[in-house]
């Protein structure tokens, strides 16, 4: 799968590094809750679990039910209807190539989060030469605008970065220290 390698990337090295028992999560286009799945599959401990999505519908097909543990709030990444320092963890998979201003979003999340907190982005990327070239060709169809890695890097916080599948998909971790 297109995805896998940036997936396995995110549930053994990224997310375990970032999380921890009291943490407060921010899932930033989190469709019907895929990354609290995720952490439930994955075992890991967290405090809260806040789902954000721009879609009504990928919100009502959400299965858990609203607890003080669980939420999921509908609006646009873009600008985020949160106070400042009030996450420790923010994740994001598969949004960001949908964004119009992924940039804008980056420093929206970094906003939230606290010291210590991390900021881990899954996303696909546009790699350079032709199979960038390839790409321009389904963006549209999908209503994606993937940028590169190389801009990827120039993201404030910016903590490491790994590209996956030939430069099509990168996970970058921010760290706020
Ligand atoms: C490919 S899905 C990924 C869903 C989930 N994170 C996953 O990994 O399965 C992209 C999600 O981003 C949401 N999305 C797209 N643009 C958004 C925006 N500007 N703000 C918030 N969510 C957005 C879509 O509604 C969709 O649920």
């Amino acid at each position: 799968m297109l995805t896998r390698e940036a997936e396995r990337y995110v549930d053994k090295i990224a997310l375990p590094a970032a999380i921890h028992q009291t943490a407060e999560v921010l899932d930033l286009g989190c469709g019907p809750g895929s990354n609290l799945d995720r952490l439930q599959r994955l075992g890991l401990p967290f405090a809260r679990y806040v789902g954000f999505d721009l879609s009504s519908a990928m919100l009502a097909a959400s299965k858990s039910p609203k607890t003080v543990l669980v939420d999921f709030t509908r609006g646009n990444a873009h600008w985020l209807p949160f106070t400042r320092g009030s996450f420790d963890v923010i994740l994001s998979t598969w949004m960001f190539s949908h964004l119009h201003k992924p940039g804008q979003a980056v420093r929206e999340a970094w906003r939230l989060l606290r010291p210590g907190g991390w900021l881990i982005i899954a996303c696909f990327t546009r790699p350079p030469g032709l199979p960038g070239r390839l790409l321009d060709l389904i963006e549209p169809v999908f209503m994606m605008h993937c940028v590169s890695p190389d801009e990827v890097r120039t993201w404030s916080g910016l903590f490491d970065v790994k590209t996956f599948f030939g430069g099509y998909n990168v996970v970058a971790c921010l760290h706020k220290k």
